[in-house]
């Protein structure tokens, strides 16, 4: 990394993409000062990748199946995310827990969201289970990754209401609509952060 360019992302997907979208058009509007180099997905089927194609954002798709161990798995991510040179990774809807390979790779350079207000409903199923266990109040967390299951140092939180009508569904929406918003803006900040640490007086 240095101050003389934007801050290279890599965005690593695994569904729908919403967030990477809302990502790659903040950095397209200058709200994000950050280069979108790479989206790095694990399912062949994500509409992820059909997005990357529509937004003109290089892709990769590498499935966890097709190596012998996670260790070569994440060393493959590695070497797409050294030819991109990321100083960045976003973690946007990426289903698999981050080995010591990425996170050796990218000390503090690796960040997540997560649909609940951690450490409130970590796990996969953050929306749902906050709606099942019929909470008042849910809501969005933007996180720095470590080694265990939404577990990082928090960046930043928003609170959503569930409401006494509101469906899964509706409070899907609810949610996304905050992380749209959120995402980008905690995104920036901290790239604000490593730049201003990485310009030394
Ligand atoms: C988001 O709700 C995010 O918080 C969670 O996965 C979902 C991804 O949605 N980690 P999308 O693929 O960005 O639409």
């Amino acid at each position: 990394m240095t101050d003389r360019h934007p801050i290279r992302l890599a965005v690593f997907a695994s569904g729908s993409g919403s967030n990477f979208e809302q990502i790659v058009k903040s950095a397209h509007k200058g709200t994000l000062e950050a280069e979108i180099r790479l989206l790095v997905c694990d399912r062949p089927q994500a509409f992820a990748l059909k997005r990357a194609e529509q937004l003109g954002i290089p892709s990769v798709c590498l499935q966890p199946k097709a190596f012998e161990s996670k260790i070569a798995y994440e060393q493959a991510i590695l070497e797409q995310l050294k030819m991109k040179e990321i100083d960045l990774i976003i973690l946007a809807g990426y289903m698999r827990i981050i080995g010591p390979t990425l996170l050796t790779a990218y000390p503090d350079r690796l960040m997540n969201i997560h649909p609940s207000l951690l450490p409130a409903y970590p796990g996969r199923q953050g929306i749902q289970d906050a709606f099942k266990a019929g909470a008042e109040i849910t809501g969005v967390t933007v996180h720095l990754v470590d080694e265990g299951i939404d577990t990082g140092p928090i960046l930043a939180q928003e609170t959503v209401a569930i409401n006494p009508d509101d469906t899964i569904e509706s409070l899907e929406e609810k949610i996304h609509a905050v992380e749209h918003v959120l995402f980008p803006l905690v995104i920036q900040t901290y790239i604000k952060k490593l730049k201003k640490e990485f310009i030394k007086p």
